[in-house]
């Protein structure tokens, strides 16, 4: 089969691999026939995630038909159509009983990391009863491929962890993939001010469709950023504060707008040391948050997704097939020009 396989520091290849086969009762595999590239496969390929090793497959996220089962797999059976959880979780250790399922301890975020992922035309899924989800019949596939990764991720690590209520005022750094969804979920709880940050003109231009109250360009730097929302805000700052990038700058920017009382709840993932200014953070009564999407909202963003509550079919902007994922990667890599948010892949 045909497989994206990270090679190390900025090096990928588009690989003929063996089909993977059933490990473990427990598994599935399954035949892919959507994916996607995800903000983290770019900070794999700059070498900040250690734990994804050179000659992995890469991916996590997607949609695909059940090709066979493990013994031990009782909810799906050959045929089926499925979503797959960008975390895979066997139901039973002690961190998945407390709904935990990012650090199961025999599971967790693998996939496209420490195991082969799905950017290949076969994926091997652990877990497979809980890992998997059954595709309703009758729902718009392509959407549901947001639901594998970054709807869960903004919702869980953004909006909840961030406690974003009704009439609150609400910052996002980054207006990425991640950002926009972090802008979509939090919509569900009637903010009244969704300010979206990025550099990138064009994806503040897709905020505002969104629904974004205000849009700041930070390329004038963060004391310029952090200066618009203090104004916006009446100098109070804002209630959350949304990091959805991973980069120092963007953690830097968001403590310098948190209002008191505030919650500055972090998704991006990141390769370098932050710094955290105490001096001027130690008595405003914040929180600080941060979270591996656990995917236990998966089954309500299905609901949502199917009752047309939630659109996220506006994120996905381009389509490849799986022989030119290389020029997919390019594409996602430079969406300034490109104006790429989701792009996927059909295999
Ligand atoms: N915590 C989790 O479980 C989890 C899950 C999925 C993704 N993530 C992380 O979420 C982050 C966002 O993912 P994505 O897919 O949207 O990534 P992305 O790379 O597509 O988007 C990042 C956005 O940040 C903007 N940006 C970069 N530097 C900036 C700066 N200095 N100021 C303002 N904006 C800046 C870029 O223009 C871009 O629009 C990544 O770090 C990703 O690894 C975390
Ligand atoms: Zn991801
Ligand atoms: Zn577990």
């Amino acid at each position: 089969m045909k497989a994206l396989v990270y090679l190390g520091s900025n090096r990928k290849s588009l690989e003929d691999r063996p089909k993977p086969a059933l490990a473990a009762p427990t598994d599935a595999i399954v035949k892919m026939t959507r994916t996607t590239i995800c903000g983290t496969d770019l900070h794999i390929l700059k070498g900040d995630v250690p734990t994804c090793m050179p000659g992995r497959i890469l991916g996590h996220e997607g949609v695909g038909v059940v090709d066979s089962v493990g013994a031990g797999v009782t909810a799906f059976k050959v045929g089926d159509p499925v979503l797959i959880s960008c975390v895979s979780a066997c139901g039973k250790c002690v961190n998945c009983r407390r709904q935990m399922y990012s650090h199961c301890i025999a599971g967790g975020w693998i996939l496209g990391n420490s195991i082969d992922g799905t950017q290949a035309e076969f994926v091997r899924i652990p877990h497979a009863d809980m890992s998997l989800y059954p595709i309703p019949p009758g729902a718009d596939e392509e959407a549901l491929v947001m639901l594998s990764d970054i709807l869960p991720t903004a919702l869980e690590c953004g909006v909840l962890n961030g406690r974003v209520q009704p009439g609150s005022a609400v910052a996002i750094v980054g207006s990425g993939p991640i950002g926009l969804a972090a802008l979509l979920t939090a919509k569900f709880y009637s903010p009244a001010e969704l300010i979206m940050i990025d550099l990138d003109e064009g994806r503040l231009a897709v905020a505002k469709r969104f629904g974004a109250t205000a849009t700041i360009n930070s390329g004038d730097g963060d004391a310029a950023a952090a200066a618009a929302v203090m104004k916006l805000t009446e100098q109070r700052g804002v209630d959350t504060a949304i990091e959805a990038v991973g980069v120092p700058a963007t953690f830097e920017l968001c403590q310098q707008i948190i209002a008191a009382g505030g919650t500055i709840a972090n998704i991006g993932v990141h390769g370098t040391k932050v710094d955290l200014h105490l001096e001027s953070l130690w008595d405003r009564n914040i929180s600080i948050t941060t979270r591996l999407v656990d995917t236990v909202s998966t089954p309500m963003l299905l609901k949502t997704l199917c009752s047309r509550q939630l659109d996220p079919r506006p994120l996905i902007t381009h389509r490849f097939k799986l022989d030119r994922v290389l020029e997919a990667y390019e594409t996602f890599a430079n969406a300034t020009t490109t104006h790429a948010l989701k792009v996927l892949i059909e295999t």
